[in-house]
């Protein structure tokens, strides 16, 4: 049987891949280590395997709890926990900072004293900033790295002590950089939940400035089954970045979702503009399918009906999220930009 060790496996990303190794994997025994913050919540754990599944609620920063939850030779650490919307960091960047970066290096500290086997750096394509606007250029593992926001930053930080703790202490480490992901349980603070939502409650849905920036969608069970092709066959060292060949103009992202519930498009509502708004987010996901022989198995259209048809279908998911605190952080981006 094989151990892995699993931070941030309460959320959205951290959760499927949960689900989709215990389904898949028949051999394999998951700690999951998540501090269940507001982005965390057990319910995303429903209905898995809890022989092969232990859950330990902690603090990736609380060094103390890392090294009693860690076992001896863990076959792999992945690493998803993270703070990762980039208007909250906007708001506030100190836990930002906290979690993404000093919790990778508390996680890289406690995987050398435990020798972990390999440590797999969940990282995001944000890190390598911003692409301009209709050219045929992409983002490749070899693209430098200007993050343009506090969280793109905070990630950034955390790629160089991934690199550093590789080179230094001959950590086998292993750091992927996904585009944008969406699915079920996706918190819905991010574009494609939030406009659902806001869509179901015939509420406006807030498009920043002219709506053309362009993100790179890819259904978050295929990054999942990347992510363990990758951590598999992958080369110590090195940097993979995971994408679907699928861009999207925020504007059309958010017509097809207003399409498929069939809403009015006067729903749509500009907006002020996110500061240091990225433009352009495009992966050249070469690498990962030559050296990996990964490739997505869900089309945009696919992907987006079953994304829709989760949100409607667990309606209960999504109001017991929208509590207070969401409340308050809705009021506090949202506010002046609607009125509300
Ligand atoms: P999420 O915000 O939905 O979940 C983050 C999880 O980490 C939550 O369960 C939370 O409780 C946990 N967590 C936060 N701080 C913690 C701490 N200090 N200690 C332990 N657990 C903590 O995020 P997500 O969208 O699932 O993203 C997961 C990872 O993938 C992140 O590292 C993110 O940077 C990366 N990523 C996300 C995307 C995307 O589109 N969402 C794309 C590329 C990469
Ligand atoms: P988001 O889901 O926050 O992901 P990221 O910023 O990490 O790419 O946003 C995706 C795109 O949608 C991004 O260009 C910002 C835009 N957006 C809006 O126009 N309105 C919104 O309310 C949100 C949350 C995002």
């Amino acid at each position: 049987m094989k151990v892995i060790f699993v931070t941030g496996g309460a959320g959205f990303i951290g959760s499927m891949f949960v689900r989709l190794i215990l389904e898949e994997v028949k051999d394999v025994k998951i700690i999951n280590f998540d501090a269940l913050t507001y982005a965390g919540n057990l319910e995303n754990l429903e209905g898995i395997d809890s022989n092969r599944h232990e859950f330990i609620h902690a603090d990736i920063t609380d060094r103390k709890a890392v090294l009693e939850a860690m076992p001896e030779n863990a076959d792999a650490l992945f690493n998803f926990a993270a703070e990762s919307h980039v208007d909250r960091s906007i708001l506030s960047a100190d836990v930002f900072l906290k979690t993404n970066v000093i919790g990778t290096q508390v996680l890289l500290d406690v995987a050398r004293h435990r020798r972990v086997k390999r440590f797999v750096q969940i990282s995001t394509d944000e890190v390598m900033g911003s692409l301009p606007e209709d050219e045929n250029s992409f983002f490749t593992e070899e693209s430098p790295l200007r993050p343009n926001s506090p969280y793109a930053a905070s990630k950034a930080a955390a790629e160089m002590i991934v690199r550093a703790a590789n080179k230094t202490f001959g950590i086998d480490t292993i750091i992927t950089r996904c585009g944008n992901n969406y699915g079920p349980r996706q918190f819905p603070e991010k574009l494609i939940p939030l406009m659902i939502t806001n869509a179901l409650n015939d509420d406006p849905l807030p498009v920043y400035g002219d709506g053309k920036n362009v993100r790179d969608w890819i259904y978050v069970e295929d990054h999942c089954r990347a992510i363990w092709e990758i951590y598999l066959k992958g080369k110590s060292g090195e940097v993979y970045n995971i994408g679907a060949r699928n861009e999207k103009r925020n504007i059309d992202v958010v017509r097809s979702i207003l399409d498929l519930l069939g809403k009015p498009y006067s729903l749509i509502k500009f907006v002020e503009d996110r500061p240091g708004h990225d433009r352009r987010y495009a992966i050249n996901p070469q690498k990962v399918e030559t050296e990996i022989g990964w490739r997505p198995r869900t089309s945009w259209e696919e992907g987006l009906k079953k994304t829709i048809k989760w949100y409607l279908e667990n309606q209960g998911w999504l109001e017991r999220v929208r509590d207070g605190s969401y409340k308050e952080y809705y009021r506090k981006n949202y506010g002046a930009r609607l009125g509300v």
